[in-house]
This record gives C-alpha cells, structure tokens and sequence, in this order.
C-alpha cells in the first residue's frame, strides 16, 4: 500500500480536521509500531500498527456508507443552503471525500450509497454493470396491462431517448415495482409522464441484490459490510 503523510491518515481515520491531528501528533499521542512519533508529515505505511491515545486505528482505505435518505435533502456533496446527504451520514462515520452514489431526486427518499471510492461509485451507476435499482412508486392514476408491456419494450422519453427495457410489477392500481439498469435524470418520472401518469412518492428500495436494511429508518445511515457490498453487484 502507499506510504502517506502520517496527519492525513490521524485525520482521515479519526474524522478529525488536518491541523487538530497535527497537534495531536505533536503532543505525542500517536505511535507507530510501538514508537511514538512527533513529526506530521512522516511518510508511513497505513499497514502499519497505529494507535491514538493507546487504542488502536484501524485503516480503512475507502468506506461504504448506506443511507435511508428522506425527502427534502440534495443528493449532493456539499451546497451553500440546502443540507446535503452528505451533511446527514452519522458522526463516526463521516469524512472527506464522500460524495453520493448517483442522484436520487430531493423529493426521492430509500437507499443511497455513500462512498469515497470512485472506482467503486462508477461501476455501480455504470449502465454497462447492468445494476438493477429497483423502485415503489405511488401514482396519480391507474397501471394499466399496456404500460407493463410498454415499459418490458423501453419506453421512449419525450425528448426521443430510448429507455432500456424496464420491469413494472403492480401492487395496487396505482402503486408499483419498478426495475431499471440505467439510471437517466429523472428517468422513472419521465417515464410515467409518457403514459400520462404523475408520480406521487418514490423510493428505491434495492440495488442489485441489496435491499434497504429495514432496520435503517429515514435520515439513518450506517457502514456497508463486504457481504451486502458484494450483494449490490449480485441479481436481485
Ligand atoms: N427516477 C426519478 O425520476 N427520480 C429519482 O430520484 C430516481 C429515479
């Protein structure tokens, strides 16, 4: 793994600003390997045995955050005004970096991921990794049998672009299950308004293979494990 600068590690681990882990580097609280060590900008391993006040850090390159979002809230990194996502992921866990997984519309709530690793952001939202998302939707107007079949053969957006095949499962007349592989800016409201219908509510509920944690109410986030990592990649 790359060396780097011993404050950046402190601050990146810990969710501390550069300059507090300086002086706490300063003050001696940090040790590496047994030693302590005073000076911030020494270069050193993040395999390396780390404690802060005694008590071990452990190294995570990249962290996997999911969220319940609620409505009202910018899938953003930062804004001036408005809270972002960002702004919401649980203290511990926080750090810099993090950006959102895609965008879910402010009016859009359920599962977002937040991550600092953008290899990993790009190969979830790419439409060549063929991530399903899957949707609840509540409409202002009745599904009908035509617009399963429309959505199975790709709907065409006003604009002429061309969705790929989407699956519409019906729950009630007006509530549904939808799936889709890509992710177009407002893709699922566009598609609902070629066939006349508004939407009222909608939450993504899975990607892939990963369902939204029930335990994890709205404005709750929490770290992924490997497993539901792994699962987001998997079919639904
Ligand atoms: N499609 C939309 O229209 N909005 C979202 O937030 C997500 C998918």
């Amino acid at each position: 793994m790359n060396l780097q600068r011993l404050d950046k590690i402190i601050a990146n681990q810990l969710n501390i600003p550069r300059s507090v882990a300086r002086k706490h580097i300063r003050w001696g609280k940090v040790s590496v390997d047994g030693k302590t060590l005073r000076d911030p900008s020494l270069q050193i391993s993040p395999e390396s045995e780390i404690e802060y006040k005694g008590e071990s850090v452990v190294y995570k390159e990249h962290i996997y955050i999911v969220m319940n979002k609620p409505k009202g809230v910018l899938s953003a990194s930062e804004d001036k005004k408005r809270k972002t996502v960002v702004d919401l992921v649980a203290e511990p866990i926080r750090r810099s970096g993090l950006a959102p997984v895609g965008r879910l519309d402010k009016d859009t709530t359920g599962l977002l991921i937040i991550t600092d690793d953008g290899d990993f952001a790009h190969n979830v939202i790419s439409p060549k990794k063929n991530v399903m998302k899957t949707y609840e939707v509540l409409l202002d107007g009745d599904i009908t049998e035509q617009m399963i079949l429309g959505f199975k053969e790709g709907v065409v957006l006003a604009d002429g672009t061309k969705c790929r095949s989407a699956e519409l499962k019906r729950i009630d007349k007006n509530k549904a299950e939808i799936k889709i592989s890509e992710g177009k800016y407002h893709q699922i409201k566009r598609m609902f308004g070629t066939v006349g219908l508004g939407v009222c509510e909608l939450k993504r509920t899975a990607l892939g293979g990963f369902k939204i944690p029930k335990e994890l109410n709205e404005g709750e986030s929490r770290e992924l494990s490997q497993d539901e990592i792994s699962a987001i990649f998997e079919d639904c």
